[in-house]
């Protein structure tokens, strides 16, 4: 098994800390424009091998893309981070080209190869990897829903005084500060309605804080936050390398689940071997399907942006 993660900053260079550290692959590529950084830092976590006792082989690129020959899975994490204050979407004019320019040299090297993107603004990243490359829709996944889902836990555990490995929750829809939605009528501790211990306000509260979990990061670090965003993309990679069959938040392309079309937004998929395999589309009541209608109509015009560039 052969994984590149392409971006060594602090997203992708996690990311491939992890990926190592669960041993998902033999031979793992790290992959950067800026010379050096991406040597430098697999050396790094090379040297961890030991301590951590992991035996995947780490190798970093300037933009060798001829070292990631016959990847499995490639994740993409290039592009510049937010700073304090930006929305995801602002990125689009710079992270558009890079993103494209990305999956073609990807795929002249990895032509079979399942693409994890975790470039902002994912979902519309997202549906420009799946439009440039043509590749069949199941081997483009977005990751955004895991991390967002992760941080819903995280803010009802905080509120519950629990676990947070006992609660069930899941965002849907876009992953951007206004476009996601934490659907907290359906979250549980150990199977019981969180609606149960919390208040409509205390309810609220931690729908608020989920939307925008990774600006309040951005404001506090000065950048995008990178563990959870790492560990997230590493945990889909795993699902998809031992064919785990998780449910997960993805964003994938919708062809009338969800009630939506031409459009790549977080749903919940089952994710093995060969890629997203299958959409769950459970039925959401009204004032749901009226958020992810809105958070499709939000990501839609995003994606017309790409039109113009
Ligand atoms: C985040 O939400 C990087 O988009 C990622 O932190």
């Amino acid at each position: 098994m052969k994984i590149t993660v392409v971006g060594a900053g602090a997203v992708g260079a996690t990311c491939a800390d992890n990926i190592a550290r669960k041993e998902l692959c033999e031979e793992l590529v790290l992959l950067d424009i800026k010379e050096g950084l991406a040597e430098g830092k697999a050396q790094d976590m090379m040297q961890t091998a030991t301590l951590l006792g992991f035996d995947t082989k780490i190798t970093g690129s300037t933009n060798d893309y001829s070292k990631t020959a016959g990847s499995d899975v490639v994740v993409i994490t290039s592009g510049i981070p937010r700073k304090p204050g930006m929305t995801r979407e602002e990125l689009i004019g710079t992270n558009a080209g890079i993103v494209k320019g990305v999956c073609e040299n990807i795929l002249k090297y990895s032509p079979d190869a399942i693409i994890v993107v975790i470039s902002n603004p994912m979902d519309t990243m997202t549906y420009l990897a799946l439009q440039s490359t043509g590749l069949p829709k199941h081997r483009i996944i977005g990751m955004g829903g895991i991390l967002d889902s992760s941080r819903f836990k995280y803010q009802i555990s905080q509120r519950l005084g629990c676990s947070p490995a006992d609660l069930n929750a899941v965002v849907v829809g876009g992953h951007g500060d206004t476009t996601m939605i934490p659907l907290i009528r359906l979250a549980t501790w150990n199977s019981v309605p969180v609606s149960n211990f919390l208040t409509e306000e205390e309810q609220q509260a931690i729908v608020n804080d989920t939307m925008v979990g990774g600006a309040t990061l951005t404001k506090l670090i000065g950048t995008s936050a990178w563990y959870a965003p790492g560990a997230a993309g590493a945990a889909l990679v795993e699902s998809i390398v031992r064919d785990e069959k998780k449910l997960f938040t993805c964003c994938v392309r919708l062809e009338g689940e969800y009630g939506q079309n031409d459009i790549c937004l977080g749903v919940p998929v089952i994710i093995g071997k060969q890629g997203w395999e299958k959409i769950v589309d459970f039925t959401l009541n009204d004032a749901e399907q009226a958020l992810f209608n809105k958070s499709a109509d939000a990501v839609r015009s995003m994606n017309d942006v790409l039109k113009t560039l």
